[in-house]
């Protein structure tokens, strides 16, 4: 099989969620170019419109036009943020700061994910929450005067990151910030200092100061890199060709995975060639490669924390052993991730294991063939999706749809590229 042409990534998720949010903050007109236009991003789009936000239609190639009001009105309706944790821990965080009640929930996934990783802080901040499902949601919120925070993390995690710092926007507040175990993805502290507000650093800690103001913005959001993985995935396990990506954001928080490529034996050219808002951006060439075993360390986690499940299945076919330590925040992604890329790598006939916080994942020859559970979690799909690409695979994958979340196009996408054999 070959994988060859030419492709770009969809928009970036991270970056059109911050969009989405900081242009409904600003009072007028925002542009936003190259942005995602999947389910996720429509969650964000349909509670900010909830939330007095006026946003034109999302549809794909067209730029995004928003008209923000400077600050939320009260929403008539709970607001429901389908399946993107991303919305509902960011919105949160600026919900803290207005004076009104707001209820959000999610689909049955989003539901059950954890909550109080913002509420607890942002209850330290000065606002209240009422629990409708636990640790999870329904939950409603209300606002109002908030205090500095200094805060270390248990996790680190952008989104409870970015909760805080808009949290700090809204509320006018400073905000210190701790996190525990290597550098999450930084696309709010990036966006934050465009509009003038001072983000720094001193001795490990984040610290945002306010003085800042949110103005209307044109932005061009870049490729996502997350979802550029499993086209450089599906490249890599090929017999031949090559595969360019174009104008995959390249910031270092989320280039994790290429680093770990390269130790496994792929070398994943990077043509810088532009920025936007700050953010790096750059052609991806990937081409096939012979990987080994490699050891993803802790501190590695959060920059591909994504990643991991395309990660595990290249893993699963390389010579020898891949360890991936401390990766226990995968049981609370859109699925437990960490349990259904071991457990799927099983079921087509892989080697893979949980020890602990611990993925081991072993490489096998034989062609991988049997049924994959996603569990209505995008990212298994379709990396799954590019394993059944490899010659000779028999796999079945029992939902495809769902890859609609963060790649509605990727099916056809693989096709174009030389590689959509899955079934
Ligand atoms: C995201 C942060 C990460 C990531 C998610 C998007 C973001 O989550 O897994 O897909 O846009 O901030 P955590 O902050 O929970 O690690």
């Amino acid at each position: 099989m070959k994988v060859a042409g030419t492709v770009r990534a969809p928009g970036d998720k991270s970056i059109t969620h911050r969009a989405l949010l900081l242009a409904a903050l600003g009072r007028g007109v925002s542009h936003v170019g190259g942005a995602l236009t999947s389910l996720d991003a429509r969650s964000s789009a349909r509670v900010l419109r909830q939330l007095g936000a006026e946003i034109s239609p999302l549809h794909q190639g067209r730029v995004l036009v928003i008209k923000g009001r400077g600050r939320f009105g009260a929403p008539g309706r709970t607001l429901n943020c389908g399946n993107s944790g991303t919305t509902t821990r960011l919105l949160l965080g600026l919900l803290a700061g207005h004076r009104f009640t707001a209820t959000l929930t999610g689909d049955a996934s989003l539901r059950r994910r954890p909550m109080r990783r913002v509420t607890a802080p942002l209850t330290e901040m000065g606002a209240r929450f009422e629990e409708r499902g636990g640790d999870g949601l329904p939950l409603t919120v209300r606002g109002g005067k908030l205090r500095p925070i200094r805060y270390a993390m248990p996790v680190s995690s952008a989104q409870v990151k970015s909760s805080l710092l808009l949290a700090g926007v809204i509320g006018e507040v400073p905000v210190d910030l701790l996190e525990p175990n290597g550098r999450s993805r930084d696309h709010t502290e990036r966006m934050l200092r465009a509009f003038g507000f001072a983000v720094g650093e001193k001795d490990g800690w984040i610290e945002f100061r306010p003085g800042g103001r949110i103005e209307p913005f044109d932005i061009q959001v870049p490729g996502d890199p997350s979802s550029s993985a499993f086209l450089v995935g599906a490249a890599v396990l090929a017999e031949g060709g090559e595969l360019r990506i174009a104008g995959v954001g390249v910031n270092p928080t989320r280039t994790g995975f290429l680093r770990v490529l390269e130790r496994m034996g792929a070398r994943i050219a990077v043509h810088e060639s532009d920025t936007s808002f700050g953010e790096p951006v750059a052609d991806l060439i990937a081409r096939p490669a012979t990987l080994r075993g490699t050891e993803v360390t802790a501190g590695e986690i959060p920059g591909l924390i994504d990643e991991i499940p395309m990660l595990a299945v290249l893993a699963s076919r390389a010579a020898g052993e891949t360890i991936f330590r401390d990766v226990g925040e995968l049981r609370i992604k859109e699925s437990d991730r960490l349990g259904l890329v071991a457990g799927n790598i099983r079921a087509v006939g892989g080697k893979a294991e949980v020890r602990g916080e611990d993925l081991h994942v072993e490489g096998v020859e034989r062609p991988p063939r049997g049924r994959v559970r996603t569990a209505a979690d995008h990212r298994i799909a379709m990396a799954f999706a590019v394993l059944g690409t490899l010659p000779g695979a028999r796999i079945t994958i029992d939902d495809m749809a769902c890859a609609a979340v963060s790649f509605p196009e990727f099916p056809a996408t693989l096709r174009r590229i030389g590689a959509g054999r899955s079934r």
